[in-house]
Order: C-alpha cells, then structure tokens, then sequence
C-alpha cells in the first residue's frame, strides 16, 4: 500500500535507481508516481497513473544529484491527481518528503499550519510533515533535527523519507509501516520491500518501529526515538534478482503460476524427509502449543488458513479461523494457552497485525506464517514460520497461496506429532504434480468459452471449499466480473437462484466428499449452467460435467491443492481474453497497510 524508495550514492545515478525501485514497487499501488533529486535545489516531478507515465514526463536530460527519493501511491486521503502524488513539499520546496501510512492528526496539524500561513496543495495527509520540517527549518533548525521534530508530532504509521535541497543525505522514520535499509557498495537505498533495490544490493537492515535513520552515501546510521545510535544487524537476502523479474512471460501473475514447482521445494526443503519418515520445521522447535489454536488473515490468506484450520481440526488440535479485521481478543476467548497464527504473505497487513497484536496483549503465542523476512509479523510474533515461496509481485496471490497451504500442512503435522508415511510421500510428490497439472491443463481453452459469461460460480466442499473461495476471489480481482465461490452443500440454500445458463460452475470434485459434490453439480445442471469439473476422477465425474480440469490425486489432503492451480489458470487466460491489468488490477494493491 504505497511504495517507497530512497538512494544516495557516489555515482550519478539516482534517476536511474529511482525509477527501477518505482517499476519494482508498483504492485503497491498505481495511482500515481514521483520521485525528488536534491541537488543545488531541489527537482520535483510527479505524475497521476503509473510509472510509466511519470517516465514519460521526466525531463530529456537526467536529472543531476546525489539523493533522491521516490514514490508509488495507493490513494487514501484524496483521489489520484498529479497535486496528491508525492513526494510533497513544504512552501520554500526545501524538503520534499515521500510517505507510506497514514497521519492520524493530520487535520489538526493542517488547521495550525494553515493558521500560521502554511499553503498546502494537496488533500493528502502526507503534507503535513513537509510543512512541519519547513516550519523548524524557518525558525533555525538543522535539517535532521527539524526531521524528527516533525517526526514527533505525528500520529498513526509511518514510513516516511525526506530529502533537502543541497543535501545529500536522507532521514527516514518508520512506525508500523514497512522500511527496509539497504546496504551498498557505492551507495545507500531504502525501500517499502526489498524487490525495490535488490538489483543492486541484498544486504540489508530491518528498520523497527520507533528507529531513525540517516542515510548518506558513506553509511547508515541509525538511532532511537531519543536520538541514540542503534547498533544493528545487516542481514543478507536470499533472493535472487531474477526472481523479481518476468523472466519473458506477459505477466507476473503467470509467471508465478509457473513457478509454483520450485516455490513448493523451497518450502519443504530440509523439512519433509522421506529417508527419515520425519517431518521437522527448525524455527518451531521451541513452539510449544497445549491450547486452541485461532487463525487471523485477509483474503487469500485467510483462504489458506480455512485449509490450515480443517487440517488441525482433522488432526486432533481445536482450531478456530477468524477474517483479521473481525477479530476481537476482547470478544473472542484468548489465553496463555492460545496458540494465534497470522497467516499472511506481506507479513504487513494492518488488518492481521492488528489482529496479532490484539492477541499478544491478551497473553496469547503468536506465530506468524509469512513470506518476507524480517517482516512486521516476523518481527512482532513470538515465532515465526516462513513459507519461502520468493518474492511475489502480481497483486493476485498464486504461489504464496500454494506455499501458505503446503507450509500450514506442515505446521499441522508439527503441532499434532501426526507424520504418516503417507502424507510425506505425497507432499514429496507435490512439486512434480504440479508440473504436470501446468504441462496439461487445458484451462486456457476451457476459459476461451466463458469468457462473456454473467457470472461465475465455483463450489467444493471439505479441504475443497477454500480452495472454492479461491477461486472466486482470483475470478474476481483480475477479471473485474462477478464470482462467488460457495461450500457446495450451501448452494441450494439460496445461491442457485442465481444459476442459469449463462454462468459457468466450476466444480471441484476430489477426495471422499466427491460423491456429495455430484449430487450438487446435478442441482446445477439441471438449472442449465454449463459445469466446469475439477477432478482428479475424470471417467466417473466427465458424465455429469460439460468440461473437465483433470489433476492427479495427491491424497485427501494435497489434491485441493493442484486443483487451485486450475482455477488459477482458468481466471489468468479470462483476464487475458478481456485484456484486463493482470498484475496490477483496479483498486488493488499488493501490501494493505491500511485498516
Ligand atoms: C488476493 C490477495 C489478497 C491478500 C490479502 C492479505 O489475491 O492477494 O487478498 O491475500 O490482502 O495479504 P497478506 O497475505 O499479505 O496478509
């Protein structure tokens, strides 16, 4: 939910770094783009809409300096316009600031600025801080101290930089939003994600919540809410440039599709070993787990964890799955003894770290299940499990989704001591299946003949009914058209008053609740809608079906999960034929860092 970045090197190449982090970071929002360089003065350009539309508005010589910062903007207060882009800058456009987050006060610190004849020009809440900073520059203040003198002032979350003119180097603040230092060779970088920079760096420092830091091209100092030096860690990123790159498919989306295989490895590397008929999670071994077990997550997320918290049900663990923005530790019965596991990719979603922190204050365990390191969740959790999927930058989860459910199959089998042979072979087995489900799908022909539909239905039941969710959920952020997906068993209690013959049922039909979902599927039929079958069974179910996505059974456990695939791929090749914005669908952004 908005994109930072800052750089400050030796080399003359901050326009350069800037718009590469910019391309990098878009998938946090695309409303609007701009970057400052801070030279004798200071070079503003901004411009509503994507990256690419500020590039085409950059000057033809590039811009001279040896610090800059820039921006990729998901609107919150005010719509996308060139004047609510940032960065923002104060009256005197001696600082420009960039920010992620939101300024709780910033009506009341506008009111005062304003009344000390500040102009603003912008509806956003970002302009406050560069009218603050310019308003202690005017009365004397150096820059760094008139930084965080407004740094102060504010409330809410923040990842915040600001370069000044003549400066070279920046100063940024992060409270509850992401920031992330990177360490160079020839220069310096910050960033909401570390994508952002990592063409040029992997070694990077977490910034915490509360911490300061000056960022010049000779170092990275950072520093306490009191001013005092921080000694801190440079950790080194394991993924690899390529990761973030499309490697020649259309989309990222696709590509991450296809790189569910490998993602899938990586998560069950040195944790699933068949030799030894063991499955072992080394970051868990000191999670001790005697209570209930509560998930919080968004979106597919939460999706993922319905899966997990069937799975801990089926093994024994009482489990319980709660949407993180209705999650109440005050309402909801949370002890010591409570195990709360946020699921979520970003590890910075405002809703489940609300939610994780709810949780911590009421005295529950919290275990964060997530994809980036050193994230909010990782950090703020009392233990933290990484599913390792590698960076994901189409908006539309796909892989960390496959990787959530793989790594909640493990989880399950860590906190139940339940390792059957079986369940190891097959999850050993996964990868290869996947491949073939993507070596032979037919979804892209399958899709070529729903693509005007009105509407699209998707229903399972057991482990089949997230996936389901899924499915809708992937139909509807990418498409832009309506899809609902349903516990099969539901439909008739209303929903089928929506079938006709113009909305396609996507039915998934594996494992032993199959026979049930037949039954559903011929309720449908009968109404006329074309059904769409998913099925690792394709002889008995192809009869009732008018199509069908075979996948190989993987066990009662593990098929849901090759069937998702399919409906990925079945929504990617609709958006497709509708020409939609696959990576970057309207209204979206990647990381949602607002309530
Ligand atoms: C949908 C999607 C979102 C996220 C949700 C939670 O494709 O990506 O629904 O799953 O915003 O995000 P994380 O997992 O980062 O907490």
């Amino acid at each position: 939910m908005c994109g930072i970045i800052g750089y400050t090197g030796t080399e003359n190449d901050v326009q350069e770094v800037l718009m590469t982090g910019l391309s990098g970071l878009e998938y946090r929002g695309y409303d609007s783009a701009g970057l400052a360089i801070a030279n004798g003065s200071l070079a503003v350009h901004k411009r509503e809409g994507e990256v690419s539309a500020l590039e085409n508005a950059l000057p033809e010589m590039t811009l001279d300096g040896l610090a800059g910062i820039g921006h990729t903007r998901w609107s919150t207060h005010g719509p996308p316009s060139d004047e609510n882009a940032h960065p923002h800058t104060d009256c005197e456009s001696r600082v420009a600031v960039v920010h992620n987050g939101i300024i709780e006060n910033y009506q009341s610190l506008r009111e005062d600025l304003t009344a000390d004849g500040h102009e603003f020009n912008s509806d956003t809440d970002t302009e406050a801080i560069p009218h603050l900073i310019g308003s202690a520059l005017e009365a004397g203040v150096a820059p760094e101290q008139a930084f965080r003198q407004a740094v102060d002032r504010l409330e809410g979350s923040y990842a915040v930089a600001a370069v000044f003119q003549g400066e070279e180097t920046i100063y940024v603040a992060r409270n509850e939003s992401p920031l992330v230092l990177g360490v160079g060779d020839d220069g310096h970088y910050l960033a909401s994600d570390v994508p952002a920079f990592l063409e040029y760096t992997d070694r990077v420092i977490y910034l915490e919540d509360g911490q300061f830091a000056r960022v010049s091209p000779s170092g990275i100092i950072v520093t306490d809410e009191q001013g005092a030096v921080v000694d801190t860690a440079i950790d080194t990123v394991d993924w690899d440039p390529e990761d973030a790159g499309k490697s020649g498919y259309d989309h990222y989306m696709l590509k991450e599709i296809h790189e569910q295989p490998t993602a899938l490895r990586k998560c069950l590397r040195e944790r699933v070993s068949e030799l030894e008929h063991e499955i072992t999670v080394e970051e868990l071994a000191t999670l001790e787990c005697s209570g209930p077990v509560q998930f919080v997550a968004c979106g597919t997320s939460y999706h993922a964890a319905l899966y997990g918290a069937r799975l801990l049900r089926e093994n024994g663990i009482s489990a319980q799955c709660f949407l993180a923005s209705e999650y109440d530790a005050q309402s909801i019965p949370v002890s010591d003894e409570t195990l709360v596991v946020g699921v979520t990719q970003s590890g910075e979603t405002a809703d489940t770290m609300g939610a994780l922190r709810m949780a911590n204050q009421a005295g529950a365990t919290t275990l964060a299940l997530t994809n980036v390191v050193g994230s909010s969740a990782a950090r703020e959790c009392d233990h933290v499990m990484y599913i390792r999927a590698g960076p994901e930058i189409g908006v539309a989860a796909t892989k960390t989704f496959v990787s959530q459910q793989a790594a909640l199959t493990l989880l399950s089998s860590v906190l139940s001591g339940a390792e059957s042979p079986t369940l190891i072979k097959q999850l050993r087995g996964l990868p290869e299946k996947l491949q073939h489900v993507l070596d032979e799908s037919t979804a892209q022909e399958v899709s070529a003949e729903f693509v005007d539909a009105d509407a699209y239905f998707f229903i399972g039941r057991g482990y089949n009914a997230p996936v389901a969710l899924e499915g809708a959920l992937k139909m509807k952020e990418i498409t832009y058209k309506h899809a609902e997906g349903f516990a099969a068993g539901e439909l008739k209690h209303g929903p089928l008053a929506l079938v006709t013959e113009q909305t396609p049922v996507f039915a998934l039909v594996t494992g032993d609740t199959a026979a049930k979902t037949i039954g559903n599927i011929k309720e449908v039929e009968a109404r006329g809608a074309p059904v769409i079958a998913v099925t690792d069974r394709p002889a008995e179910v192809g009869q009732y079906a008018s199509h069908v996505l075979e996948v190989p059974t993987a066990g009662p456990y593990l098929t849901p999960i090759l069937a998702n695939v399919q409906l990925q791929l079945v929504s990617y090749w609709v958006a497709a034929q509708l020409d939609r914005s696959i990576d970057k669908p309207r209204n979206l952004a990647k990381s949602v860092t607002v309530d």
